[in-house]
């Protein structure tokens, strides 16, 4: 059976948190957030930590080499051999070539852009809360109540320190400079597809199982991708 390598393209708040890991779920495979582990690198006090707080609460990207070498290090572990789902990564041109190079020899990358315009985006992600403790994303969904605790861990609900409106906008904006252009660098793959983001989390889970059918031949179980 061939991997799953995904790549996950889309602007913040376009729901690429939501849908890789409902897809790595589907297919038993990691997902990688680049944020996430950035994250985690700033609450640990970690080195990489202390110098990615400042640009990613003020919404720039940290720098090409420190990202790469953070995948690169993944990527080598064996976990990945059935596939991933990346989510924020690659970001720039230099990032997606530094994957090409790292792919070089491995099945092909299935890449999705998940599209949703600036005025929803923004919606989202003021609204969003996330736990305190584990991070997972708790409400902001389509007017759903938002619980008073994780769900998964019972933590506190905080919104991220750059979901505020400066920010935001600073972060749509370096996504326009930066990372769109990855779009014109994958369409015209056989192994990219679009897909609208508008669609409640369910419907947008259903286009893209069937998106990764189409090019992938789908792995037994991603019809699992809808639940
Ligand atoms: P990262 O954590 O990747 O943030 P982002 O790209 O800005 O994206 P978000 O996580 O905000 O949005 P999402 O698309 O995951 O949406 P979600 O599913 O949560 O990166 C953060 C920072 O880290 C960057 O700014 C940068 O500084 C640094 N960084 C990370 N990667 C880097 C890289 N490769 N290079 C350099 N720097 C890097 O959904 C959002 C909300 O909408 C949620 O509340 C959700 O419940 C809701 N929602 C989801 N789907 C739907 C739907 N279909 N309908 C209605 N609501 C929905
Ligand atoms: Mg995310």
């Amino acid at each position: 059976m061939s991997a799953l390598n995904l790549v996950m393209l889309g602007p913040p708040g376009a729901g690429k948190g939501t849908q890789a890991e409902r897809l790595a779920r589907a297919h038993g495979i990691p997902r990688i957030s680049t944020g996430d582990i950035l994250r985690e690198a700033v609450a640990a006090g970690t080195e990489i930590g202390r110098l990615a707080k400042a640009i990613v609460d003020r919404g720039e990207l940290v720098g090409d080499g420190v990202v790469i070498g953070i995948v690169q290090e993944r990527l080598d572990r064996d976990d990945v051999r059935r596939g991933f789902v990346l989510d924020g990564f690659p970001r720039t041109v230099a990032q997606a070539q530094a994957l090409d190079r790292m792919m070089d020899g491995a099945d092909p990358l299935v890449v999705v852009d998940i599209v949703v315009p600036e005025d929803e985006l923004v919606r989202r992600l003021l609204t969003r809360m996330v736990c305190e403790s584990c991070g997972a994303t708790a409400g902001g969904m389509d007017g759903g109540a938002t619980p008073a605790n994780c769900r998964k861990c019972g933590g506190r609900l905080v919104q991220r320190s750059d979901d505020n409106k400066r920010v935001v906008l600073e972060r749509l904006r370096v996504y326009l400079r930066e990372t769109k252009p990855l779009v014109e660098y994958y369409s015209a793959r056989p192994t990219f597809r679009s897909i609208d983001g508008t669609q409640a989390p369910d419907c947008v889970a259903s286009a893209l199982v069937r998106a990764i059918q189409e090019v992938d031949g789908g792995p037994p179980g991603s019809e699992e991708g809808r639940r």
